[in-house]
């Protein structure tokens, strides 16, 4: 079957099928009563799972088996700093804060500015390293707890890293990297050993602790690639392989066929936009609207392909019962594409000026969260 999408950590192109990126990954799905579990621990759904934006898993019933046993877990996830953060970026940030806080968990946030300096064209490393400093503004911003949270930086923390990474690299041989990430002859040597660095967290708590730690990895199902080979060698070195919390990706403000991308400033609010920017963005959207007032008063629209009403379902719209209204309205003609529109900018206008402030914050709290080699 010729596919008509692509996702891999470095690139998604197309639209999505996430059923089908299920089966070609050999994830599971998130069922009905894996939510019945972790709500039953958490004393509530947070809207992302309820809505399925996380919806794909690996190994999460051991972890929550352990759990309820009185096994604690940690998290990991990451960020490549190639860029600004968009609100894409975050998504996964904001569920792995709501992680923190139910289970109380240590989270171990890597930053790589080698894999960004090695995959993308940074002239200097230095200035990777520079971006991934910005991105944890965004990061702390986010209101991780300090006392549960360390951020270290590749570049930073390679002492650590290295060891783990060495013992990794010996058991992935060249042929499984061709074959998980397609790599051809011009590819720099930096690239193909990468996967041993991504993996390396995964193994740390164990190492700090002295003995065995679950870890729960919360990410974008297009990382998954680097997670398959590190649970491959997990028990191979001696560690319990990481599971995994995999969400979609937030669709590009420009509609079908994308994620956002921070090449494509339209694509996403950014949250270093000025108001009069992350409006714009919001007003100039793509939407499931008709062609004239009158007959999308008739005919109504279409949510499912509409980027305003995605933003609502995956982030802005916690409440299910507002979000119902929302699709019904839309679907029966009684809103137009301008009342959403406003809406939703009424919902990020607040947000996005609270961002800019504890951003600004953020800059005096940088060292109760980075940790280096020395
Ligand atoms: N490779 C990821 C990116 O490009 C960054 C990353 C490192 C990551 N470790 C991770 C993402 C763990 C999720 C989970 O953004």
């Amino acid at each position: 079957m010729p596919d008509d999408f692509v996702v891999t950590p470095w690139e998604v192109k197309g639209s999505v099928d996430y059923d089908r990126l299920v089966t070609q990954f050999g994830t599971e799905r998130i069922t009905p009563e894996i939510l019945e579990r972790i709500r039953k621990t958490t004393g509530e759904l947070h809207p992302m799972l309820r809505r399925g934006v996380f919806y794909s898993h690996r190994d999460l019933n051991w972890i929550l088996d352990r759990y309820e046993k009185g096994t604690p877990f940690a998290l990991y996830t990451g960020r490549g700093p190639s860029s600004g953060i968009h609100i894409g970026h975050m998504l996964p940030w904001f569920f792995t804060k709501w992680l923190q806080e139910k289970f109380h968990a240590k989270l171990y946030f890597q930053i790589t500015d080698d894999e960004k300096f090695l995959f993308k064209d940074f002239d200097n490393l230095e200035d990777a390293t520079k971006v991934g400093y910005d991105n944890i503004l965004d990061i702390i911003a986010m209101g991780f707890d300090p006392k549960l949270t360390s951020i270290f930086l590749d570049t930073e923390y390679i002492h650590h890293l290295y060891p783990i990474a060495v013992e990794v690299a010996k058991r992935v041989t060249y042929s499984t990297t061709l074959a998980v990430f397609g790599f051809e002859n011009a590819n720099n040597i930096g690239e193909i050993f990468y996967t041993s660095i991504q993996a390396a967290p995964a193994f740390l708590p164990t190492i700090e602790a002295g003995k065995e730690v679950p870890v729960l990895i919360p990410c974008g199902i297009d990382q998954d690639a680097h997670f398959r080979i590190t649970r491959d060698v997990a028990p191979k070195l001696g560690y319990p392989k990481p599971a995994l919390i995999h969400t979609k990706l937030l669709p590009s403000l420009l509609g079908p066929g994308g994620k956002m991308s921070a090449s494509i400033p339209e694509s996403s609010i950014f949250t270093t936009d000025t108001e009069a920017q992350a409006r714009k963005k919001v007003m100039n959207a793509f939407t499931g609207g008709r062609a004239t007032v009158e007959e999308q008063r008739r005919l109504g629209a279409n949510p499912y392909i509409c980027s305003i009403f995605a933003q609502y379902n995956y982030i802005f719209e916690p409440n299910d019962k507002n979000l119902a209204i929302v699709e019904e309205t839309c679907k029966s003609g009684a809103r137009l594409c301008g009342d959403c529109k406003a809406e939703l900018w009424e919902k990020v206008r607040p947000w996005l000026k609270a961002h800019h402030a504890a951003r600004e914050k953020a800059k005096d709290h940088v060292e109760e969260f980075v940790v280096r080699d020395r």
